[in-house]
């Protein structure tokens, strides 16, 4: 794989959400500062990042709830300035909010593709009314089955606890070839582009040395000095593999969207990242 032209292109913009899922990938249920990150900044990150990064299968809108942000059609709308590098823009959400008129109409005709995530009627509740408002105006979509038997992709990942794993050098390897996360979804947040999702803030707490990721904001750095960084992602492990289940198909799988009940999420379990 070349660095530069990668699979999946990922933007998360918000960490407030409607759900409160215990092993949420992005932690987003244990924000102290539950945010929609501002639009500004949002489309300066997109800009930098295809600054660097010459293509994508697809690049990826996410959250949090991505729907909630009230920005998003603006967001949608630049990240399709790009839309000759990808072959479509993808709106993750949870099926409890129906898009918005604004959006909808926007993105008719336009490479947007909707991704459903199903919790189940309990959880996503409007997922039908979701499904319609997109029927009505012609819009792709897909729904990723996440409840009963035969959950997408195998169901939720349980990520453990990040402590060191103590894993030979042949082991590393063999984790590092497999890991999802290292075949090319490098991880815009809040300024910084991570190679690894589950490296980047917010899921672990183990930090990231220089040169495992990008700070678009660093003025001190030249696109060329930045473009050199993302050349060698994924060529080997970075600290944070070993701590870390790796994301492979053998990972421990647990129920998806499991929620918090009322008062089990105390304000000492949040963070800040
Ligand atoms: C963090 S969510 C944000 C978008 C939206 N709120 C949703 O849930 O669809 C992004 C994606 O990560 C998935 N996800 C969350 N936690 C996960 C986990 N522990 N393992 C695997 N996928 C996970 C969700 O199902 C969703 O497809
Ligand atoms: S719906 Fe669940 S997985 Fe998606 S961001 Fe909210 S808490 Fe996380």
């Amino acid at each position: 794989m070349d660095s530069l032209n990668i699979d999946i292109g990922v933007i998360i913009i918000n960490n407030i959400c409607t759900l409160k899922c215990k092993k949420c990938i992005t932690l987003t249920p244990y924000q102290k500062r539950p945010i929609n990150f501002d639009v500004a900044d949002i489309k300066n990150d997109i800009d930098g990042f295809f600054e660097i990064f010459e293509k994508c299968n697809h690049f990826d809108i996410e959250g949090g709830e991505t729907l909630l942000h009230p920005d998003i059609t603006e967001i949608v709308s630049h990240s399709l300035k790009y839309s000759d590098r990808f072959k479509y823009t993808a709106i993750l959400t949870n099926g409890t909010i129906v898009p918005k008129k604004e959006l909808l109409e926007f993105c008719k005709d336009k490479p947007v593709f909707f991704i459903i995530d199903d919790y189940g009627e309990k959880l996503s509740i409007k997922k039908s009314e979701v499904i319609e408002s997109l029927k009505e105006y012609n819009l792709n979509y897909r729904i990723d089955t996440y409840h009963s038997d035969n959950q997408y992709c195998g169901g939720w990942i349980d990520m453990g606890d990040f402590s060191y794993k103590n894993y030979s050098k042949e082991q590393l390897m063999s984790n590092f070839k497999r890991c999802r996360a290292t075949q090319g979804i490098p991880y815009i947040k809040e300024g910084k582009i991570f190679s690894c999702t589950i490296a980047a803030p917010g899921i672990s707490h183990i930090p990231l040395l220089p040169g495992e990721y990008i700070d678009l904001r660093d003025k001190n750095q030249t696109i060329s000095e930045k473009i050199e960084t993302a050349k060698n992602f994924y060529k080997k492990p970075i600290a944070h593999c070993a701590f870390c289940n790796a994301f492979i198909i053998s990972s421990p799988r647990i129920a998806a969207a499991e929620q918090f009940k009322t008062g089990e999420l105390t304000d000492d379990m949040k963070i800040c990242d």
